[in-house]
């Protein structure tokens, strides 16, 4: 008998990218590779880590509940008030905390499909439903989504750039949206990987969010950081948001190590410069490499590229596995798989593998 809340037993277990330990037990192999959950391939700042073996002296308490240092240090990066921040163990759980916050029962989010499980994971938590409106051109298309505003959207979800598909929405269309929203909807403008966006005519949500619109700007230490494992994320809105978000936080959400190594990684600027570089030398790389095998693919504002095998992604995805190589496929895509840009030497072996693969 289930009795856990109804609205739950819609859910599944989220399903991460599959972890390199457990391919290499399934398939007793010992060189394995993941790209496949668009992490950083050269880890956090040397500063990071000297953080984290620092902290690690003192984990015998609690961390400070309201991220302390790393507000004030963040705040100041970003020029915004310390109280327009608000921190989650990751961008997840600031996602989970803005369902918790506003989503009433029979509430509703719009978002794109595919895109990011997590939206539609929280507001199906809440007992609300979510419209998930299909990307056009592998972007989000939205007046599609602007249809299905009602007097029950509290969330509108823009992902930019989008995951899977590593695409970016133009901040004329994001303005024309934001002025057509009714006044109660929160738009979740999800910018997990822009500092990897080199395209010009990109506008920050924070610029939304000084202006103050209804906008929460969410941010991660996961990617160009690093810090995937310690889960540390963020949001950017004004106070009448963050302040509802503090009531339903947890005491001591984001741990004592994770807010030391965040702090520290704002002290190394040249971790996202290198980052940067290296994901740019990355693209231009399986660029040239599928361009060469004819193979299509979307041009990519993040650190992952969205890549149509023409062959039932779940074949290729276990022949790539085979080798040693981890992608990820699923995300309502048949022929479809997102490849996480790696090292220079990752990345050669993806291609090597992928092109054994395709028959190439
Ligand atoms: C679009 C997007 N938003 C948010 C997140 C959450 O990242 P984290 O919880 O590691 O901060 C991810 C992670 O992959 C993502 O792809």
């Amino acid at each position: 008998m289930d009795i856990c809340r109804k609205c739950i037993l819609k859910l599944t277990p989220y399903v991460p990218g599959k972890p390199i330990e457990e391919v290499k037990r399934e398939l007793g192999i010992d060189d394995v590779i993941k790209l496949a959950s668009n992490e950083n391939p050269f880890g956090p700042s040397p500063k990071a880590i000297d953080a984290i073996r620092a902290a690690a002296e003192n984990v015998g308490f609690y961390p400070e509940g309201s991220c302390f240092e790393l507000r004030n240090a963040l705040a100041e990066h970003l020029g915004v008030d310390k109280d327009m921040l608000f921190f989650g163990a990751g961008g997840d759980e600031v996602i989970y905390y803005l369902g918790m916050a506003f989503l009433e029962d029979g509430d509703e989010i719009v978002q794109a499909d595919p895109t990011f499980a997590e939206y539609k994971a929280a507001s199906t938590i809440m007992n609300c439903a979510a419209h998930c409106v299909p990307l056009k051109d592998w972007t989000h298309d939205l007046d599609a989504m602007l249809a299905k505003v009602n007097e029950r959207t509290k969330i509108f979800v823009i992902t930019n750039p989008n995951n899977p598909t590593g695409t970016i929405v133009s901040s004329d269309e994001i303005e024309r949206v934001m002025d057509k929203l009714p006044k109660r909807c929160i738009v979740l403008l999800d910018e997990a990987y822009y500092e990897y966006v080199d395209d010009p005519g990109y506008t920050r949500a924070i610029e939304w969010v000084k202006a103050g619109r209804n906008v929460l700007a969410l941010r991660t230490f996961s990617k160009v950081y690093g810090l995937a494992g310690l889960r540390c994320g963020y949001g950017i809105a004004p106070t009448h948001i963050t302040n509802s978000l503090e009531r339903v936080r947890a005491p001591f959400n984001v741990n004592s190590v994770a807010q030391a190594a965040a702090l520290a990684s704002l002290g190394d600027p040249g971790q996202v410069k290198r980052s940067r570089e290296q994901n740019k030398r990355s693209k231009e790389y399986f660029y040239r490499q599928l361009d060469s095998m004819g193979v299509a693919y979307t041009p990519t504002q993040a650190n992952f590229v969205w890549i149509d095998t023409g062959k039932d992604s779940n074949w290729v995805f276990n022949e790539l596995m085979k080798r040693g190589v981890i992608v990820r496929n699923g995300f309502g895509c048949s022929t479809y798989i997102r490849v996480t840009t790696g090292t220079d030497d990752q990345n050669e072996r993806f291609i090597a593998a992928f092109k054994e693969v395709m028959g190439l």
